[in-house]
Formats: structure tokens, C-alpha cells, sequence
């Protein structure tokens, strides 16, 4: 069941709040004196199911605060609809701060394990915001997109940002074309960039791991054209710079993504390297202070010229996320006026020493 606890995924200059709606009903979100309606073409929405609400982050982040408001429907019909009583549940909400240093905890590769997911992010303590990394679980039917929304509510209750990125088993299942109900999308995509206080970052989305022609897939796989389009938008990023990467207040710049594309693979997986080089270049022209990532289910952390490198990047790519031999682990990150700094925690408790990144800040704070 999917918790009752909305999550909150900072997407562009906006936050997508989703909430599960158990029974038909209206919904809308009270922030101060503003109304924002659950609405599909100027008519309410009052089916059960996942469903999203987007605010203007700069709007509740000065409010510290909004109120989730549930209408419950006897019955909808086409005249005189009957509605009920109204539910209002109030979350505070904790912006990123928009100055000094901000902690997040990624985790990722749960593929289905929620308990341990919990236990290692437990483990680094408080955070500012999370990141989701993909493969939460696999997309066999709608109940597996519990686990990444749940985990997220649990960690956060509705009061702190979520930053979320599909992994290539999110690809894999017959409900996979149902996903984009239950996470955040901008324009319809999976790639895009956010803003979650002096943090500017770009989530990318690899697609599977292997070329789409591989017969495990069974043909279900376009992915080169889903990079393809990516490529444009990571052009336009860059053509639009002054409201991205350069706009004001952004001190920091990271990368999202589920695959560590640009580490040496073996022969099957070695796929698009001129298509990820292309990426690395453009990112590199952003100035990204760090690529986070996960899929490899094992904790590494790569620097420019690492020989465990296929391609060239201009910052350090950290692998963090685990899951092997009944752990699982994740990484807590520091963007601070130091540079970036990590740690590792694993689902027994074990919180491995903090590692300071090269490069530091490319921008003073
Ligand atoms: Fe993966």
C-alpha cells in the first residue's frame, strides 16, 4: 500500500508533490493564502490512484509549510455530483538552505528491499534532501512503485525535497509504461534539471544498460533515441545557461544518474561511447562539481584520469550505492564551502570515514 505521506520531488524551479488518493476524491494544496487544484484540463480530478500537485518552489519555501486538502466524493456523477467532508492534513516543510553547506543521502539499487534501504540512510543521520537513484524495484505491476514512494515518505514525511532519477530496471516489466504516474517527469521526460537552494543539478536517465537490439529486452528497447534527445537537451541546458547552471545563487552543480556511464564496461555493456563522451563534454562546460550514480551495486569513487575510466570527465563520478551479501549502502553527501564531501553508510550501521572530493567549489560561496 502506498503511505498516506506526500513526497515532495524538486523538478526545474517547481516542486511535483505526489500523494496517494485511497478513495475518490478532490485534492488540492493550501500554501498561505494560495490554492493550487488538483486539476486535469480545468476539471478536478477525484480518482483513486497516485496523483501529483506542482507548486513554484520559491513559493513554499517562504511558507515553510503547506496543507494537503483531500475532499472525499460519495459519488461522482453527471449532475449533481455528492461531495463529503473535507480532510486537511498540514506538512512543514525545510528548504534546502540557500547558503553554506546542505547534506543529502542517495540511496538506490533497493530492488525491493525497503527495510535496508531505511537501515543505511538511517545510519548518516539528517539530511536536507534525499536522492532516489533508481532500481528501487522492478516495473512488474503497479503495487512494485510502492517501494521507491514509500521509502522516500518515510525518510523525508513530506517535509524535505526528493531529488529522483529511473534506473534501467525501472524499465522492466508490464507496467513500466505506468510509471510516469507515480514520478516526477518534466515535459513528459525523465531527464531534466532542478534547483534545491545554492545546489543546481541535472538528472540524466541512460535508459537499460546494454544496446537496445540485446534479446534479453525482447524489443521493448528504444533508448538510443531516448540519449538522442537528451544530447539536444543538454545543448539547450547549456544555450540557456544564465537560468541553469549560471543563474544566481547556484554555488554548487551536480549530476544524477543512475548508470555510471562513463566507467570502463565490460563487452556488453560498453555501449554509446561516443554518445556519453558527447555528455561528459557538455557537462564538463556546465563546471558539475560531481556526478553521483549507482547500478553497479558495489561503493567506488573515480577521479579524472582514473584508469577505471572509458571516457574523460572533468569531476569525480562516485558510485554509491550497494547491495550485495544482505547489505545495502548508500552515500550521504556535504556540499559545503570545502568542496563536496561523502560518506558511505551500509544498512548494518557501518558509517565508513568522510571523503573529501577534487575538485573543490568551482564557485565561492
Ligand atoms: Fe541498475
Amino acid at each position: 500500500m502506498f503511505s498516506k505521506i506526500p513526497v515532495v520531488y524538486a523538478v526545474g524551479t517547481d516542486y511535483q508533490i505526489f500523494f496517494a488518493v485511497r478513495r475518490s476524491a478532490y485534492a488540492w494544496i493550501k500554501i498561505g493564502d494560495r490554492v493550487f487544484d488538483d486539476t486535469v484540463c480545468g476539471n478536478m480530478r477525484s480518482m483513486p490512484g497516485m496523483r501529483h500537485i506542482t507548486v513554484p518552489q520559491a513559493v513554499l519555501d517562504a511558507a515553510g509549510g503547506y496543507t494537503l486538502c483531500l475532499q472525499r466524493i460519495r459519488e461522482r456523477k453527471s449532475y449533481w455530483t455528492q461531495t463529503l467532508g473535507t480532510q486537511e492534513t498540514r506538512y512543514r516543510f525545510f528548504p534546502v538552505p540557500a547558503s553554506g553547506a546542505a547534506r543529502c543521502y542517495m540511496v538506490g539499487d533497493a530492488h525491493g528491499d525497503a527495510d535496508r534501504t531505511l537501515a543505511a540512510a538511517k545510519a548518516y543521520g539528517d539530511f536536507d534532501f534525499l536522492i532516489v537513484n533508481g532500481d528501487m524495484n522492478e516495473s512488474v505491476n503497479t503495487s512494485r512503485f510502492e517501494l521507491a514512494h514509500n521509502v522516500a515518505a518515510e525518510l523525508c514525511r513530506g517535509e524535505r525535497p526528493v531529488v529522483y532519477a529511473r534506473g534501467n530496471h525501472e524499465n522492466r516489466g508490464a507496467a513500466t509504461e505506468l510509471l510516469p504516474q507515480y514520478i516526477p517527469l518534466r515535459n513528459g521526460r525523465t531527464y531534466y534539471t532542478f534547483r534545491l537552494g545554492g545546489l543546481w543539478g541535472i538528472v540524466l536517465d541512460c535508459g537499460e544498460d546494454k544496446e537496445d537490439d540485446h534479446p534479453e529486452y525482447g524489443g521493448y528497447a528504444r533508448f538510443h533515441a531516448y540519449r538522442q534527445e537528451e544530447t539536444a537537451y543538454l545543448r539547450r541546458v547549456l544555450r540557456q545557461k544564465a537560468h541553469e547552471f549560471d543563474a544566481p545563487g547556484v554555488t554548487r552543480r551536480i549530476v544524477v544518474v543512475h548508470t555510471q556511464f562513463p566507467r570502463r564496461q565490460d563487452p556488453e555493456f560498453d555501449t554509446e561511447r561516443s554518445l556519453y563522451q558527447t555528455w561528459c563534454d557538455l557537462l564538463e562546460k556546465m563546471r558539475v562539481d560531481v556526478m553521483l550514480t549507482a547500478h553497479m551495486h558495489s561503493y567506488q569513487v573515480l577521479r579524472p584520469g582514473d584508469p577505471d575510466l572509458r571516457l574523460q570527465i572533468s569531476c569525480p563520478l562516485v558510485i554509491g550505492t550497494a547491495n550485495n551479501r544482505n547489505q545495502i549502502g548508500g552515500t550521504g553527501c556535504t556540499f559545503g564551502p570545502d568542496g563536496v564531501t561523502i560518506q558511505f553508510t551500509t544498512s548494518d550501521g557501518t558509517v565508513f570515514p568522510p571523503e573529501t572530493l577534487w575538485p573543490p567549489l568551482r564557485t565561492k560561496i
